[in-house]
């Protein structure tokens, strides 16, 4: 199934997902369990980057796990099947038609995936069909507006701005992190909750450095690349300065984002 995706499904691009979800899971999964015997939907699991974590996490409960993309879902599979403990199902589907029963999950996680989507307000009504009364959905969104670094040059922020406005070009929406309470809220879940959660990085933080700063969020700008300087979002030069001013932050300068994670509930009528 042929799907357009910003970030594309390249090996580079699995192998920075399984480094955000590392470096990432205590801030954004210290709070995610799901109890034994549970059924729970993974929307958008990609190649299993989180669906390890969940796994750890909750080794007890039911995992479905589906994705658009059938070459994702074989990769997360394969890595799943050396997680002795694991027993999740992938499928392949559209989050926006999902071929399950209504009410058939008691919990229903995703992260990562509204912001590939032109239309959110379907997937989450979807999301919630599949979701029993009384279940539980978690959302975890970046927003790249919430990035800022010391030194900030003005070419830094242009090579994120272009990250930015491919992925609105592309139907979707890089800061949809500030929007989580109301597009929950607007599909009538009950009780949304949205917490951020911050990183901060400077030398001191090495391990910081390396997982976030370089190997997740300067390694994905500077994979469009290629298709900023297509579109003539920006001239080849103030790239490459732009490129090199965010990794001049490491080892002598700061780095901030904010992730969002939204927990709601699907009322009891
Ligand atoms: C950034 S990746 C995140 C993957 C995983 N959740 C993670 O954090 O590593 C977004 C995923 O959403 C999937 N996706 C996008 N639109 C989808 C849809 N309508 N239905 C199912 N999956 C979708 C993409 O194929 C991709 O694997």
């Amino acid at each position: 199934m042929k799907h357009s995706y910003v970030h594309g499904y390249t090996p580079v691009e699995s192998g920075r997902l399984h480094d955000q979800a590392r470096t990432l899971e205590a801030l954004l999964h210290g709070d995610t369990h799901y109890p034994a015997g549970c059924q729970v939907l993974e929307a958008g699991c990609g190649t299993g980057a989180q669906t390890a974590i969940l796994v750890r996490r909750s080794p007890e409960a039911r995992l479905t796990s589906v994705d658009i993309a059938a070459a994702s879902l074989r990769e997360a599979a394969q890595r799943i099947r050396t997680m002795a403990t694991a027993t999740v199902s992938f499928e392949q589907a559209d989050c926006a038609r999902l071929p399950h029963a209504d009410n058939c999950f008691d919990h229903v996680f995703v992260c990562f995936m509204l912001e590939h989507l032109a239309r959110p307000n379907d997937v989450l009504a979807e999301l919630k069909r599949v979701l029993q009364p009384g279940g539980t959905l978690t959302v975890i969104e970046g927003d790249h507006g919430s990035f800022y670094c010391y030194p900030q040059t003005d070419a830094a922020g242009r090579v994120v701005r272009c990250l930015i406005d491919l992925q609105a070009a592309g139907g979707g929406d890089a800061l949809v992190g500030r929007r989580l309470y109301p597009l929950l809220a607007g599909a009538h879940f009950e009780t949304v909750r949205v917490a951020p959660r911050v990183v901060y990085v400077d030398p001191s933080r090495p391990e910081w450095e390396q997982g976030f700063s370089r190997d997740t969020f300067i390694a994905m700008v500077a994979g469009v690349e290629e298709d900023a300087l297509d579109q003539g979002l920006i001239d080849p030069a103030t790239w490459r300065r732009g490129i090199a001013d965010l990794k001049a932050t490491i080892g002598r300068g700061t780095f901030h984002y904010t992730f969002f994670k939204a927990i709601a509930r699907k009322a009891i009528d």
